[in-house]
């Protein structure tokens, strides 16, 4: 493998009659891979995974990639040759087909289907089964802006080692937060001008976060002082909490009785609310009910709200309405933490993200998509509902809380 190497390296660069020299040392790389494959049918691969094409060797030829791009095609060429010659691949009863594999991936192995990721940081070398002598069981993201970037840093000192944190960058500064220890590891997902929502929905795919027994999607604007987010995982597993979030300090910018911190108790599922605002006591806004600011999903619950999320709808009002419809019963599941709370500081940072139109202030835009997109999302949910008891041949129910 190395002698390959070294043909390839020194046939191949720096000298101008470069196609010519490409086209010899292809050849006699595709040859000498051949008796590599027939003699080594098990030759082993050990280093980078790269594209295997030879296109990809000529774009890659000045990085050190080149070797094994090149061996995995004449592999596979050898492989083929070999399978050819046999005669094998020719017979039905060799094709795979696995109905129960992935949608997409049926003609796969199930041996080799790997359908969930993470978020773990590997080595470029070394023994990958020795790359992570730990895994952290828990993920929290939040979407920042650097302005932010001490109240951020203050949050993440309360998130132990047992979490991989993710940033969602909404302002395009990331090297900046560098000046942070734990920024080194952490991981930063940048894309100007969008929302929380917009980011889940594309970067946290259930089969992404899978290994994350709880997933933490936060603003950026928690005042987190009193607060500890290992304490918090443990209420969460003792009272059963699919959907949470910390109870919020009352008197600053309040809207639902439901999410004030009590200060007599661990958890709380229940509330009262303003006489008329609740039509069952087990439905939101009275119960069954967490905002959106600072969610706590399990793993599970997550599965089902990443659907829900809509992909235009990058504001996600409504969603505390529809949270319920995700865990079952949504009463005893949803709930909010007392003994471990957080402080909401209301800045209007989303609302900067803004522009301003026809003489309105770009949080006014904001504010008005916000309304209008939840009014759009209680339409989409109702018209599903009814669709599906229709199709289903069910009287539908009275009443619809999105
Ligand atoms: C060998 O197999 C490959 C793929 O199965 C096919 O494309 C190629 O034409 C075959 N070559 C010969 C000589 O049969
Ligand atoms: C991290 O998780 C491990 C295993 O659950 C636990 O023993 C440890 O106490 C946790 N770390 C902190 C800081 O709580
Ligand atoms: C639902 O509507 C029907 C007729 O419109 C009415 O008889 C029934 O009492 C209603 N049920 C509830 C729970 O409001």
């Amino acid at each position: 493998m190395a002698k390959l190497g070294t043909i390839g390296r020194s046939g191949l660069l720096r000298k101008p009659n470069e196609s010519m020299r490409l086209v010899m040392t292809t050849v006699v790389g595709v040859v000498f891979g051949f008796f590599i494959g027939i003699s080594f049918p098990t030759v082993s691969i050990t280093k980078l995974h790269f594209p295997s094409s030879i296109i990809s060797y000529i774009e890659d030829r000045n990085s050190g990639v080149t070797t094994q791009a090149l061996l995995n095609h004449a592999w596979t060429s050898a492989k083929n040759q070999r399978a050819n010659s046999s005669g094998l691949d020719s017979s039905d009863s060799l094709k795979i087909y696995v109905p129960t594999n992935p949608k997409g991936a049926e003609r796969l192995p199930p041996g080799i289907v790997v359908s969930e990721s993470d978020f773990y940081q590997r080595r470029l070398w070394g023994d990958p089964s020795e790359d992570l002598p730990f895994k952290q069981k828990y993920l929290v993201t939040f979407t920042v802006g650097y302005d932010q970037k001490n109240n951020i840093n203050a949050a993440v000192q309360k998130f132990s080692e047992n979490f991989t944190i993710l940033l969602f960058h909404y302002d395009g500064r990331t090297s900046e937060w560098d000046e942070f220890e734990w920024s080194k590891r952490a991981i930063h997902v940048s894309v100007r001008k969008q929302t929380k929502w917009w980011y889940a929905k594309r970067f946290l795919h259930p089969d992404i976060v899978a290994p994350y027994d709880y997933i933490f999607i936060w603003d950026e604007d928690l005042g987190v002082e009193h607060f500890n987010a290992e304490e918090y995982i443990k209420l969460v597993k003792k009272h059963g909490l699919e959907i949470s979030q910390p109870g919020l300090e009352p008197n600053r910018g309040l809207t639902w009785q439901m999410t004030k911190r009590r200060g007599d108790r661990e958890v709380h599922k229940e509330t009262e609310e303003r006489p008329g605002w609740c039509s069952d006591p087990h439905l939101p806004p009275c119960a069954a009910f967490v905002e959106i600011m600072a969610t706590v999903f399990s793993r599970d619950a997550w599965r089902c709200v990443w659907h829900m999320i809509q992909n235009d709808l990058v504001h996600g009002w409504g969603l505390d309405f529809a949270l319920r419809r995700c865990v079952e019963p949504a009463h005893e599941k949803i709930g909010v933490v007392d003994s471990q709370w957080i402080v909401h500081q209301v800045v209007p940072s989303l609302g900067n993200q803004g522009k301003a139109e026809n003489g309105k202030a770009p949080w006014e835009g904001v504010r008005e998509r916000c309304r209008k997109e939840w009014g759009m999302f209680q339409t989409r949910m109702a018209d599903a509902e009814k669709a599906y008891y229709k199709k289903m041949g069910i009287t539908p129910p009275n009443t619809t809380v999105v």
